[in-house]
């Protein structure tokens, strides 16, 4: 089939939720993905934070393929040997106590809502607590939890009404979080690095102040690192970086190296509220997706493999910063850590650049936000690629 004969196809036969460029990806090596036209493109979106250590990878093929061979699928109403082997070293290396598996973040939202919630009417019989408190600017997913959830009102026009009992506070403004808590709250949901919302870090002392008050009014903290956990902002968990542990914290994305996966890890305390038959999903701890994310995870929780990642942000935000001073008219702020990256635009919108550097530069970026460009590399970037990727928004900038 021509690339023509595959879009064609695409806009007859697929519900039209997507807007995409006309070209069609087939496969993909190390950084670098190609085109069913054959022109190579050095990615710097890494399937939007998906695909950490890249395409074609060794080590992730033989791991599919070796629980290809034994057991593919039996659903959760048995027993099978990599979820377990996965939970572990997920509890091993974070505040967690027990894992709940699904298949993307969204899901893993949702299970986390209802966990909290679940907590709050087991512990509190008397006056149920089930208030949720998320913020504005967030997002969480595309599932009815996911959008309630998401302080963004774009994302619920169309689709009301929303879950109730979610309220919105401000990220980094204890007060607004503190004005809305009541004896009826069951949890703050945050992520300590809002992403899709335009790259937001957490300052520290707002994650001290909310993990203080979640223990004064007995809430649970729940922190989202579907995109900024697994070594994207610089080390294993994000939330490592301010000492501030959660109760409960969703995982998605990278941790099966680009198959579907989705984790709710959670104390024991929030673990005992929950019961047998509480939650499910068919295709949750599926065992290719978690034999898969056993190497995963080990690769990415290696203590080099780390430092290695914070050397790459080092030289990425270096010469973002570099470029800000030289464009200073245009570009307003770098914002980010680790190999997540937002270069904030003043009066170019930033799909223009994005649209530009794939056009030019053939380097995949997007956008987060009308203002952002975001730069999100495989987690196995070289200096050189980021290098590439920097200088390609340098061209655009001085030609707009
Ligand atoms: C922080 C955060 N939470 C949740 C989600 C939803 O994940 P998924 O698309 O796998 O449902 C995303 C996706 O971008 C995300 O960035």
């Amino acid at each position: 089939m021509t690339t023509r004969e595959i879009i064609d196809l695409e806009q007859k036969y697929i519900l039209q939720t997507y807007g995409r460029p006309e070209f069609v990806l087939e496969k993909g090596d190390g950084v670098h993905i190609a085109d069913t036209d054959g022109k190579h493109y050095l990615d710097f979106v890494s399937g939007l934070s998906v695909n950490a250590l890249g395409y074609n990878n060794s080590m992730i093929q033989e791991a599919a393929n070796a629980q290809l061979g034994k057991l593919i699928h039996v659903s959760n109403l048995y027993h099978t040997i990599p979820a377990p082997q996965l939970a572990q070293l997920l509890c091993e290396h974070s505040f967690a106590d027990r894992v709940f598996f699904c298949n993307s973040g969204t899901e893993s939202i949702e299970a986390a809502l209802k966990f909290a919630r679940k907590w709050g009417y087991k512990n509190f019989e008397d006056a149920p607590k089930n208030k949720i408190i998320a913020m504005n600017n967030s997002f969480h997913g595309r599932t009815y939890g996911g959008i309630s959830a998401t302080g963004q009102p774009r994302y619920h026009q169309g689709f009301g009404p929303m879950l109730p009992g979610i309220e919105f506070a401000d990220l980094n403004d204890l007060e607004s979080v503190e004005k809305i808590a009541d004896g009826q709250t069951v949890a703050v949901l945050l992520e300590p690095l809002q992403a899709e919302g335009g790259i937001h870090s957490a300052d520290p002392a707002f994650l001290e102040g909310v993990r203080a008050l979640c223990d004064e009014m007995k809430m649970l903290l729940i922190f989202d690192e579907i995109q900024c956990g697994l070594g994207r902002a610089g080390s294993l968990f994000c939330y490592e970086q301010y000492g501030v542990a959660p109760d409960i914290m969703t995982l998605a994305k990278p941790l099966a190296g680009g198959l579907p996966i989705g984790a709710t890890l959670v104390t024991q305390d929030v673990a005992d509220a929950v019961e047998p038959g509480d939650h499910a999903a068919t295709f949750g701890a599926h065992p290719v997706s978690c034999a898969v994310a056993i190497e995963v995870f080990k690769t990415i929780s290696d203590s080099e493999f780390i430092a290695g990642i914070q050397e790459k942000s080092a030289y990425l935000f270096g010469k973002l910063n570099a470029l800000k001073d030289k464009h200073a008219d245009k570009v307003t702020e770098i914002r980010g850590s680790g190999l997540i990256a937002g270069a904030v635009l003043k009066e170019i919108p930033a799909a223009d650049a994005m649209n530009a550097i794939r056009e030019n530069n053939d380097i995949l970026v997007c956008v987060a936000g009308p203002d952002v460009v975001r730069f999100l590399p495989p987690l196995v970037v070289e200096k050189e690629h980021i290098d590439q990727a920097v200088n390609a928004l340098d061209e655009f900038l001085n030609a707009n």
